[in-house]
């Protein structure tokens, strides 16, 4: 089913050898092309990735259907403490990185959990309890309002939901747990900080910690869960598990949505968003396409040492990455593509980046002097902005000009205090 054409806004980027030769193209080139050498780079110029994705505006599928989008936001938007989040405008910013317009969506004080994850973990947990008092019988109409009255109390204490996390998704869902009434267990692999565990556990979840990565922490709790007859309420999905992180991803696009009632003026151009497992930026993806005739350029950026989307891109196919995937970027150091987000990014994302540590550290410097907080995970699209702007064939690749207007998500807060301390600090 053909669903989306190519974003003509960078275009460009994928036009062959020959197209780029001809002196129409040298013309735009010029045309367009902004006064870099007057602008003073914003960031140091940490070396970076850029993979144009030669596949971006072939027909694709529809992995997050438009009719449970309307029923995530309708729930999300019901529960009590709801209120979106600010978009900040960035003109300072912009101009330093020579485009029109800058803004950031700030999810640090989402739900008072810290990250956009509130809204994919936790509503996917209702959304499990609903499906499940369905198919026991109990009710075919439950809403989450319900759950947190306790209305079928007797049958939710009974359940379990658990999943792995580097942090934020599992606080996500613990706090969920919490709120709809059910059991929850969450693995967590060895490198996530005690403080992380900490805050999941105020939730009243039981932590397992697992050796190595935290794609070896989903599988354990896969496995744990198929033996014990738990819920896996994951924020990754692989075949013949789907149907929950659609939930996740679903709740996801509530972010996007109102970044998109929030923008004043002209539509994005671009956007930069970091990708982890990918569900994130796939969410985006698919909300800019529904709200947008003429969607944004879409960049995904992950952390030079665990960029499994840039490599997917690189090879055709969903591709897992070995190694400790060892970056401060914690919510970001995962080591395998989630199937659904791939089967919308493959197609509808215009370019892959991967930027190292240092550049994340130095973003969550720059935001914090303009007194946002934003954490190690939350920059990297912003990073990837930066770095992209300051480099002129990176500029060219993605049609960056003086007029373009970016939007960028600061998906999490200070999720580690001390650690945020630390970087921010040190
Ligand atoms: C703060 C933050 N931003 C972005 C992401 C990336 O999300 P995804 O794994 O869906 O790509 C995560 C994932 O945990 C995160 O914690």
């Amino acid at each position: 089913m053909l669903i989306f054409t190519v974003p003509s806004r960078c275009r460009r980027s994928r036009l062959n050898t020959a197209a780029r030769a001809t002196p129409e193209f040298k013309r735009t080139r010029l045309a367009v092309g902004a006064p870099l050498s007057q602008l003073a780079p914003v960031l140091d110029p940490y070396p970076f990735r850029l993979f144009p994705n030669p596949r971006a505006g072939v027909p694709g599928t529809v992995v997050l259907p438009a009719g449970g989008f309307r029923r995530a936001r309708a729930e999300i938007t019901s529960w009590p403490d709801y209120a979106p989040t600010p978009l900040r405008d960035l003109p300072a910013l912009a101009v330093q990185a020579g485009v029109g317009v800058a803004r950031l969506k700030d999810e640090a004080g989402r739900f008072g959990l810290g990250s956009f994850k509130a809204l994919g973990g936790a509503y996917a947990v209702a959304q499990t309890l609903v499906t499940e008092l369905a198919r026991r019988g109990v009710t075919l109409a439950a809403t989450s309002a319900d759950l947190v009255a306790r209305r079928h109390a007797e049958v939710t204490r009974t359940i379990t939901v658990t999943c792995a996390t580097d942090g934020n998704h599992g606080r996500s869902v613990a706090w969920g747990a919490q709120r709809f009434g059910c059991q929850c267990v969450i693995f967590i692999h060895h490198t996530v900080s005690q403080a992380r565990a900490d805050a999941i556990a105020r939730y009243g979840a039981e932590l397992r910690r697992v050796t190595g990565t935290y794609d070896d922490a989903v599988r354990e709790a896969a496995r744990v869960a198929a033996a014990e007859g738990w819920f896996v309420v994951s924020d990754t999905s692989w075949p013949g598990y789907t149907a929950v992180p659609v939930h996740v991803m679903q709740g996801y696009r509530l972010m996007a949505d109102e970044a998109a009632d929030q923008w004043a003026g002209a539509p994005p151009t671009h956007v930069f968003v970091q990708g982890g497992v990918g569900g994130l930026a796939a969410a985006v993806s698919v909300h800019m396409r529904a709200r947008y005739g003429r969607p944004p350029c879409l960049v995904v950026v992950e952390p030079d040492r665990a960029a499994c989307l840039l490599a997917s891109a690189e090879l055709g196919t969903p591709t897992a990455i070995p190694g400790d995937l060892d970056t401060v970027m914690a919510g970001l150091a995962c080591g395998a593509p989630s199937l659904l987000a791939w089967a919308e990014l493959e197609r509808a994302a215009a370019a892959f980046m991967a930027v190292p540590d240092e550049a994340a550290i130095a973003c969550m410097k720059l935001l914090a002097r303009a007194g946002i907080v934003a954490g190690e995970s939350g920059v990297a699209g912003l990073a990837g902005f930066l770095l992209a702007a300051a480099d002129p064939a990176a500029r060219e690749t993605l049609g960056l000009r003086a007029d373009s207007r970016v939007l960028l998500f600061s998906t999490e807060g200070a999720t580690d205090p001390e650690l945020y301390r630390h970087l921010v600090e040190g």
